[in-house]
């Protein structure tokens, strides 16, 4: 005989609270025995709660939400949302233990620009040690602001929910979504299900009463939110913070952190937010442009080091220079290798295999220029990571200035793709790179031949006229 499902039936496992469609002996999230049993009426509840709501809506009558964003009253925040927080909306906040994301939170309570409550949730610290880091950042001048900032310490859901309705605030921050947990959501606290059921319970309550979410997360050291990487799906926004290679010795810009978006429904994910910590938190860098620069005092003849080139790059919608250092040896192995984190080493080695195949008997040295029998290194100086293709050019002249020791001007910037075939290929706003460039006091710039005359610019159509004309001296 043949038995029918019964309809509306799952199996929710005691443990971690996962739910399977049918009986299974062993739970395949946590993998507990015996521990599934069947569970009717939420899921019932829900579908007839539901299907008596549900009715289209034209898309003309929805209301735009204009004017719905709150300013974080830090600009750099605001910059990677897009413009401001967007009521409604929830924002994962994810970095190392330590970056700040517990200080960027109390920060953003401190200057939202917001009238209404502001509810500050700490599931890892207590209220004490929380007043000790807003008196450290200063905010204790302002009476206003610790008036309107409430603090709870707490991780339990229930407590949450009945604090959120009570106080109705329009800014929620969590911290951290690790800490979240609920009774109802299985036994074991601090499982990937708790964490998933308890955000979502904040998130749908931001969304019914138009406030707004913060919640943090701890990432494991291969950069995935720990454990729950569905975590990112629940919210709308996702924000990493990471940080600078510290021993990098750059003036005065040694401990900067970034702020950049993996994902966000209400603006790009090209901009980063770049703070440096400080005695009184996280402080904005606003002023970019030079800041990844090394200052030579040294400098001999106005020429940079070799294996030093200077690149323009697109940092979202403003142009950085950043210096990029080579170092060529003889190879160790049989095989050559790579080394570079700042920039991807697959990219390394297809620029360096076109310069190798392009420039193998008509550079200026008069030798053939070999390559792959070199390990390569390659850094950019103050750690920042490079992912923009405006970049390639500058790897290239560092490459060659690394294996020829020949050096470049200082007064050099440079931007521009390079293909396989050894052609300069146009990038973006060149005309912002440049400009920004020469205020910097980069005078010459090298880049892609383009419909623009621009002062100061060279154009090469290859990688062979472009080493002829900086090289050939
Ligand atoms: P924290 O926000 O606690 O990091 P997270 O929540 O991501 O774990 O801040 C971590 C570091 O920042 C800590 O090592 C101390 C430092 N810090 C400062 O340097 N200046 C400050 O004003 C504050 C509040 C923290
Ligand atoms: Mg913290």
């Amino acid at each position: 005989m043949k038995i029918k499902k019964q309809k509306n039936l799952i199996y929710k496992c005691s443990s971690c609270g996962h739910e399977e469609p049918k009986w299974l002996g062993r739970c395949p999230e946590c993998g507990e025995w015996n521990t599934l049993t069947e569970t009717a009426q939420k899921k019932q509840q829900q579908t007839e709660i539901r299907s008596a709501a549900a009715a289209p809506l034209p898309l003309a009558a929805v209301d735009p939400m204009e004017g719905s964003r709150i300013g974080s009253g830090i600009g750099e925040l605001d910059r990677v949302l897009g413009g401001g927080i967007m009521k409604r909306s929830s924002i994962l906040v994810g970095g190392e233990p330590g970056i700040g994301k517990s200080t960027l939170l109390l920060q953003i309570a401190a200057a939202a620009m917001t009238k209404g409550r502001v509810l500050y949730v700490s599931g890892e610290e207590s209220a004490g040690q929380l007043r000790l880091r807003a008196d450290r950042l200063g905010l204790n001048a302002d009476k206003n602001v610790m008036e309107r900032i409430e603090i709870l310490c707490t991780g339990n859901i229930d407590e949450i929910e009945a604090v959120l309705n009570n106080v109705n605030p329009v800014l929620v921050l969590i911290d951290s979504a690790q800490t979240l947990f609920s009774n109802d959501a299985g036994t074991v606290s601090g499982t990937v299900n708790q964490m998933k059921f308890c955000s979502f319970e904040l998130i749908s309550w931001v969304k019914e009463h138009d406030a707004a979410l913060f919640l943090t997360a701890h990432v494991t050291k291969e950069g995935i939110i720990s454990g729950p990487k569905t975590l990112e799906h629940m919210v709308d926004t996702v924000l990493y913070f990471e940080q600078n290679d510290k021993t990098s010795g750059l003036n005065g810009a040694v401990d900067c952190r970034f702020l950049r978006a993996a994902k966000n429904r209400f603006g790009s994910v090209d901009e980063i937010g770049i703070f440096s910590m400080g005695e009184k938190g996280l402080s904005p860098i606003e002023d970019t442009g030079k800041m990844f620069l090394v200052q030579r005092t040294d400098s001999t003849n106005g020429m940079l080091p070799p294996g030093v080139a200077i690149a323009a790059v697109l940092e979202g919608s403003r142009t950085i220079l950043v210096e990029i250092q080579a170092l060529t040896i003889p190879a160790k192995g049989a095989m050559s290798r790579v080394f570079s984190d700042k920039i991807d080493s697959s990219r390394v080695s297809r620029i360096s295999a076109a310069l190798e195949k392009h420039l193998g008997r008509q550079n200026p040295s008069g030798q053939s220029l070999r390559l792959s029998d070199q390990d390569l290194y390659v850094n950019v100086a103050g750690g920042i990571r490079i992912t923009e293709v405006g970049v390639e050019l500058a790897l290239a002249f560092a490459l060659y200035s690394a294996r020829t020791g020949f050096s470049l001007p200082a007064n050099l910037a440079i931007a521009g793709e390079l293909s396989l075939t050894g052609e300069i290929r146009p990038i973006h706003r060149i005309s912002g790179r440049v400009k920004t460039a020469a205020n910097l006091g980069f005078n010459k710039f090298l880049g892609p031949v383009c419909d623009q005359s621009l002062p100061g610019l060279t154009s090469a159509k290859d990688i062979i006229s472009a080493i002829k004309i900086f090289f050939s001296n």
